[in-house]
């Protein structure tokens, strides 16, 4: 009996081996786990090439662009290279309908050209150290999660201190494995970055949310930035007399192009995956907060649409807001769509009744409750995150309740024993401050529309005894018409206009915070918060503390069981590597896919009046000379090309390097079919896109005719 459990187990751990397609790998480890295979697999370089702190590597390279992307340095200047939907919202924040850069696209002519970014960041990797040892040193298991989790914060902080001293460094430590292990990162952060350059929006978002997610595509998908220091190479705030940064390595750019097969690698900053997560997570995600999730933002979706359609000025007001719903949106469709052709949730369940018979085992004793408490847990999770949802998507999701909420300061402070007159200056300057930008981009029939909307759906679909009592009071006043409900509150409530706001905060006194607690706008922000902060906050975090811990043993527990597995970290935004080869898949009975898309593509989806589809003529002039240049491939101009790496959110703009190290892409899409990567990877179907980098240069030097930017990088091509 015994030795045909084991048996069963080989076979079960053999199959759950990791697969050179899946995995995003820390490059501290590549010498160790897998260099062979990626030589293997057609890599020309070393780990030590990749990644090293002894000599310059193509680490030193790669950047944290802004908070949720991945940047690469192009060029001995500080040149940088991401994504057009990373750098989205500087070019956003540059336009207006005079120079509305969104649309025609920006070109700084030379250095004095470039545009500023308050508050952009850069940061580059210095080093990444295993810290597990000290941050659990004396942790056992007999400490609650509260003491367990204040003694790894003391520890952690020693560790950051000690690891920044006397520099202008910073550190983070960050869990691995559920918290099975730790490590440290010490970073060096920039924080004068320029504006260089952005092709217009019917290249960069060419396709825009209709071809987003989707194979084949043609978005040209890049922007190009600069990085400034103090005259000694160091990060300094942004000043006239900072210079280009001299970077310690910049990537080298080939223009061999690509084959089908060809070894690739994506080098970056993957946010966060659950691949270890239990049934009853995956469940929650398909079932219960994915379906709010996408109702709630395709009404949303439906409402600014039609106004941005109708209107230039609200097209550029909602563009960057538009595309964040909408990404989030149409991803959460495809992952639910793929857990289901995958059979997700019943995979897992197979896989924890193998769990559940090895548990039994005596020696694997301690692991034997985890899964009923993990069932335990999740059923009373469901509600919680039901209900918790509809709030974030649903009342949070209408602007004029979440700007009227970001009064809750001046009223507390306003409203404490003895008001401190400059705490309440800084908080009224604050809000001064945020209000100008919140209205540049916000219009109230916009809003108001979408108010009566997100609401009706909310009320029809949360547990009646979850409505707060003063948001059912209104909805009771206007007898449940939502669209009086909305006008009501847009003409009672000081929030929609942006003149009664700046004369509030001009005209400030303390004793004023009355008026905003009796605004109706305020009323039901001040509802949902209370009801989040009694209801929810406490008893979920409760929960998830209770999760944290189960997670950590299952994931201990599951490498324990399958001790032949390599086993990768979830994706926590730290640097990683994801490896694979080019190459199509079939989406669907009967279809295949291939591996790359051309400018010929680009004529075929054009389309004059739709303005993610526009080609401009310039383009098509160089597309019917097929004037190419050296960007060209046999009269064809190649323009996206997928592969099967594993990437996640955070990837984009990440370099995508060829055997040799050079970098030949930019990361930054999914197709759709694979989007469920983020909780299960499938070779089959799980593909990430990325735009040629002959493309790129195409645009930047024959499109734009800034082929300055172009002979600032190094070139590599085979003859
Ligand atoms: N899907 C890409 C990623 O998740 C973003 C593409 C942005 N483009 C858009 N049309 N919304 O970030
Ligand atoms: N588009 C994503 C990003 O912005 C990449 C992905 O999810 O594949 O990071």
């Amino acid at each position: 009996m015994k030795k045909l459990l084991s048996l069963a187990l080989i076979v079960l751990t053999t199959c759950f081996q990791a697969r050179s397609d899946e995995g995003m790998w820390i490059p501290l480890f590549l010498g160790e786990f897998n260099e062979a295979q990626m030589q293997a697999m057609g890599m020309k370089i070393t780990a030590d090439d990749i990644y090293s702190v002894n000599h310059s590597s193509l680490k030193d390279a790669i950047v944290i662009f802004g908070g949720g992307c991945t940047g690469e340095v192009v060029s001995d200047q500080g040149l940088l290279l991401t994504n057009h939907h990373c750098g989205f919202r500087s070019i956003q924040k540059h336009s207006s309908i005079e120079h509305d850069y969104l649309t025609n696209g920006f070109w700084a002519k030379d250095k004095s050209e470039e545009l500023t970014n308050p508050g952009l960041t850069v940061t580059f990797l210095i080093r990444m150290e295993e810290v597990t040892a000290i941050v659990l040193d004396s942790i056992n298991t007999d400490m609650t999660e509260a003491e367990r989790r204040m003694l790894i914060n003391r520890h952690i902080k020693s560790i950051k201190e000690e690891a920044t001293k006397d520099t202008h460094y910073k550190a983070v430590v960050k869990p691995f494995f559920l918290g099975n292990r730790y490590f440290l990162f010490v970073n060096e952060i920039f924080e004068d970055v320029r504006l260089v350059g952005a092709p217009p929006s019917n290249i960069g978002k060419f396709g825009g949310d209709t071809d987003n997610w989707m194979w084949p595509r043609h978005t040209g998908d890049f922007s190009i930035f600069r990085i400034y220091a103090d005259k000694d190479n160091n990060p300094a705030k942004y000043s006239e007399d900072n210079v280009p940064y001299q970077p310690k390595k910049h990537l080298s750019i080939s223009l061999d192009g690509i084959n089908e097969g060809d070894f690739t690698f994506i080098f970056g900053y993957p946010g966060s995956t659950e691949e270890y997560i239990p049934s009853y997570a995956v469940d929650m995600t398909v079932n219960t907060i994915n379906p709010i999730r996408i109702s709630l933002r395709g009404k949303r979706l439906g409402v600014i649409k039609k106004y941005m359609n109708d209107s230039p000025e609200i097209r550029i007001q909602y563009a960057a807001k538009q595309a964040g719903i909408s990404n989030g949106w149409k991803k959460w469709i495809g992952e639910n769509r793929g857990i289901k052709r995958l059979h997700g949730i019943e995979k897992k369940e197979a896989f924890e009744k193998e769990f559940q018979k090895w548990s039994s085992l005596t020696e694997n004793q301690k692991y034997n409750s985890l899964l009923s408490a993990f069932k335990e847990t999740y059923d009373e999770l469901y509600p919680l995150k039901k209900n918790l949802y509809y709030v974030v998507e649903g009342g949070l999701g209408i602007e004029l309740i979440k700007y009227a909420n970001s009064f809750s300061s001046l009223v507390n402070i306003s409203n404490s024993k003895d008001v401190s007159q400059d705490k309440l200056d800084k908080t009224v300057k604050r809000l001064k401050k945020s209000t100008s930008s919140y209205f540049k981009d916000y219009q109230p029939e916009v809003d108001k529309e979408v108010f009566a909307v997100l609401f009706k759906t909310y009320y029809e679909n949360v547990d009646k005894d979850e409505v707060p009592e003063e948001i059912q009071k209104q909805i009771t006043k206007y007898k449940e018409n939502f669209i009086l409900f909305a006008d009501e509150v847009f003409k009672k409530s000081m929030f929609a206009s942006k003149d009664k706001i700046i004369d509030f905060l001009d005209n400030y006194k303390a004793s004023q915070y009355k008026k905003i607690k009796k605004d109706p706008a305020y009323k039901i922000a001040s509802a949902f918060i209370k009801q989040y902060k009694t209801n929810y906050y406490t008893k979920i975090a409760k929960l998830n503390s209770k999760l944290d811990s189960l997670m950590r043993i299952y994931m201990k527990a599951q490498m324990e069981m399958q001790p032949n597995k390599l086993f990768y970290p979830d994706a926590n935004f730290t640097l990683r590597i994801a490896y694979g080869n080019v190459m199509g898949y079939n989406p669907a009975d009967a279809v295949t896919y291939n591996y790359f898309t051309t400018l010929e593509g680009i004529m075929e989806k054009e389309d004059p009046d739709i303005y993610d589809y526009v080609v401009e003529d310039k383009l098509k002039d160089l597309y019917n000379n097929k004037d190419y240049g050296i960007y060209g491939n046999n009269g064809k101009m190649q323009v996206c090309f997928i592969a099967n790496n594993h990437t996640t959110g955070g990837n984009s703009g990440s370099p995508v390097l060829d055997a040799n190290g050079n970098l030949i892409g930019i990361n930054f899409d999914r197709c759709w079919e694979g989007t469920m990567s983020d909780i299960m990877y499938d070779p089959d179907q799980s593909r990430n896109i990325m735009l040629d980098i002959r493309y790129c240069l195409f645009i930047i030097d024959k499109f734009a005719g800034a082929g300055h930017l172009v002979d600032e990088m190094t070139i590599v091509k085979s003859e």
